[in-house]
């Protein structure tokens, strides 16, 4: 049986450490870093998503700044929004919740954020930086992902990862990040012919394809480590229950390790969101940014080295 790793455990650390370091600058300098969020409309989950967004911010001792914007609501005024979320000293982080309604143009409000408030590593500037190996905002699930592999594995050069689902938010800087480990990376998506062969060939998985449990346990390598980003919704036995993207039970009796759902991935990602803001304000204010600081350090794990590749 997989060991099953535990991403609330280690978002608990992690925003633990942001708790504490953001007690510290409140206490030398007397401010505080502040996330903006917006949503657009009342897409039910995206209501969720954002409280707990904003509710965790509260709880490590940042500011939260929350925007709800009716539905039909135009883009003029939701980049008016920005323009002033960018302008604001108090404000280090910018978080859009997407999906935007239809009407509105997602890219040009995403890259109307300042890239150094863009928290959520969307902004093509970020998108490119990450790309040619430099300093970036790295998106927040990715982040999370590669945080938890290297704990579980320390180095992870010259595994062969694959990663199955290509999208802007998680698939293609999940991908980049792997890259930057020194993995062999191959992306796969809806089009990929023989995706079980293929699986079976990872040493990591990441799997981002938003499918219930399309990912089944003769699909995977023995030993391998195996992290699912899914969250899908699914009535069983008349239950509504919560399952990723990979089937948990037959997976978990051939891989070495696996993250559940939930608890795995999603605590993660927003421990990073908090992650991110704390990196935003201590690059506008000229201080330490927390990678060089002490998490790996009292860790004594790497997790937060940074995402550099050459060649
Ligand atoms: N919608 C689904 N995932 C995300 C995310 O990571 N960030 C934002 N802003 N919206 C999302």
């Amino acid at each position: 049986m997989a060991t099953v790793i535990d991403g609330k455990a280690f978002a608990l650390r992690l925003r633990d450490y942001i708790r504490l370091q953001v007690a510290s600058l409140k206490s030398q300098r007397g401010i505080a870093p502040g996330l903006a969020t917006v949503l657009v409309g009342t897409d039910p989950a995206s209501e969720v998503y954002v409280r707990n967004k904003a509710r965790q911010t509260t709880e490590a001792g940042m500011e939260s700044f929350q925007h709800k914007l009716n539905a039909d609501t135009s883009e003029a005024a939701l980049l008016e929004l920005i323009a002033k979320l960018n302008a604001d000293s108090k404000v280090h982080g910018i978080l859009v919740q997407l999906p935007l309604p239809r009407h509105i143009g997602t890219e040009r409000v995403i890259n109307a954020i300042d890239p150094t408030k863009d928290v959520d590593g969307f902004h093509v500037s970020n998108v490119g930086l990450l790309g040619s190996g430099q300093k970036a905002m790295l998106p927040c699930t990715p982040l999370g992902c590669i945080m938890m592999l290297r704990e579980q594995l320390g180095s992870l050069r010259g595994k062969h990862a694959v990663v199955v689902g290509r999208s802007n938010i998680v698939g293609k800087p999940m991908a980049q990040l792997l890259l930057a480990d020194d993995c062999t990376v191959t992306i796969a998506h809806r089009y990929t012919e023989n995706l079980p062969d293929l699986c079976r060939q990872a040493d990591l998985l990441v799997v981002a394809v938003g499918k219930a449990e399309m990912i089944q346990g003769d699909w995977i390598k023995r030993g391998a480590t195996v992290i699912d980003v899914g969250i899908n919704r699914i009535e069983r036995a008349g239950e509504i229950r919560l399952v990723g993207d990979v089937d948990f039970q037959s997976t978990a009796a051939v891989a070495d390790a696996i993250t559940p759902v939930p608890g795995g991935v999603g605590p993660m990602t927003i421990a990073c969101l908090l992650f991110n803001t704390l990196t935003a304000f201590c690059r506008i204010h000229g201080l330490p940014e927390p990678q060089d600081a002490g998490f790996a350090l009292a860790e004594g794990i790497g997790v937060l080295r940074e995402f550099r590749h050459a060649s």
